[in-house]
């Protein structure tokens, strides 16, 4: 299949070119600089210049595309996303460009979206499992990801398909973990919530299988990740990679300064990803978190 990638050079954007390709997949990646133009071209890809809000342009690249896999985010990292305005450009990705996405993708007949979502909607549920037909518990800071969902279901109206993909939260080499292993490092905490709750967590190489798999997935909303893990455990797995005995956690005032932005980092969410694997085939090459999901950031 021909696939075009929004966020191409992202992380979910460079794990997905290569499974596309291992997978026999030709991929066209939209791009907004010439660096980044470059990383694609040089892992095999297409660049498409252009940005999300170009509809025209989406269109033009999308021609002769089976698929449009919209994996764009602008992800505040670290402190700064405590900062004030620090979820416009991301909610502006989820609300307007989900939609401009779309309307791209319909405008050029591709007949399939999947769309990048985030099992962080899901509602506290302590220690009950999560499946996708549980509540999702909707804020100012999830109401975005939602809508983005609700954007690309509108594919449906022309008879297309919309698979909805809820990921996990990417640990690995990527800006995020990078960021705790070394607060980690410093002996700084880095834990939010309680510490026997529940996360969902997926390794950046599983995201691109994902992608693979959501070719042909029926259309549908479907969680990804690897095997839930508590959060006591996932502190100090990061810790002890950083060269500490333990992790430590925040104390829960800090949560009243980052209010519904934070909160969501404290949902217990032992999400099962079951349904995806049923009904596609996919297992997640990285079923649990050990160590070796931290291998690269350890110093050699
Ligand atoms: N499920 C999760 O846990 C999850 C999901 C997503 C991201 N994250 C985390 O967020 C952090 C940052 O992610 P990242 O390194 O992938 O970078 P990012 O800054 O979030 O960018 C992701 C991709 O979206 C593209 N993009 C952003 N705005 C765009 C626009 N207006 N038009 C077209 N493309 C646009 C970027 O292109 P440019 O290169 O041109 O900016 C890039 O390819 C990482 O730690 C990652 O793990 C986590």
């Amino acid at each position: 299949m021909k696939v075009f990638l929004t966020g191409a050079s992202g992380v979910m954007g460079r794990s997905s070119i290569e499974a596309l390709h291992r997978a026999g997949h030709e991929v066209v990646g939209l791009t907004r600089s010439s660096e980044t133009a470059e990383l694609v071209a040089a892992m095999g890809a297409q660049p498409w210049p252009g940005d999300l809000y170009d509809r025209p342009n989406l269109t033009a690249g999308m021609q002769g595309c089976d698929v449009v896999a919209n994996l764009a985010t602008k992800v505040p990292v670290g402190k700064a996303a405590l900062r004030p305005g620090s979820l416009k450009a991301i909610d502006r990705i989820r609300l307007n460009g989900s939609r401009i996405v779309t309307d791209a993708a319909r405008g050029a007949g591709v007949e399939r979206i999947v769309q990048q979502s985030l099992s962080f909607i899901y509602a506290d549920q302590g220690d009950g499992w999560i499946d996708e037909h549980s509540p999702v518990d909707v804020t100012r800071a999830t109401e975005p990801v939602v809508v983005a969902e609700d954007n690309v279901n509108r594919i449906e109206v022309d008879g297309g398909t919309a698979v909805n993909l809820r990921f996990g939260l990417i640990t690995g080499d990527d800006a995020n973990t990078i960021w705790l292993f070394r607060r980690a490092a410093a002996g700084r905490s880095i834990g939010l919530g309680t510490e026997e709750s529940w996360m969902h967590v997926i390794h950046p190489e599983d995201v691109g299988t994902a992608v693979v798999h959501a070719l042909t997935a029926p259309g549908g909303v479907y969680n990804v990740g690897a095997e839930p893990v508590q959060r006591r455990d996932y502190v100090d797995m990061i810790a002890r990679a950083a060269g500490r005995q333990s992790g430590h956690f925040l104390p829960s005032w800090i949560l009243r300064l980052g209010a519904e932005k934070l909160e969501i980092l404290t949902r217990s969410q032992r999400v099962s990803s079951q349904l995806f694997s049923d009904r596609t085939g996919w297992q997640p090459v990285h079923s649990r978190l050990t160590a070796e999901w931290l291998d690269e950031l350890v110093p050699a």
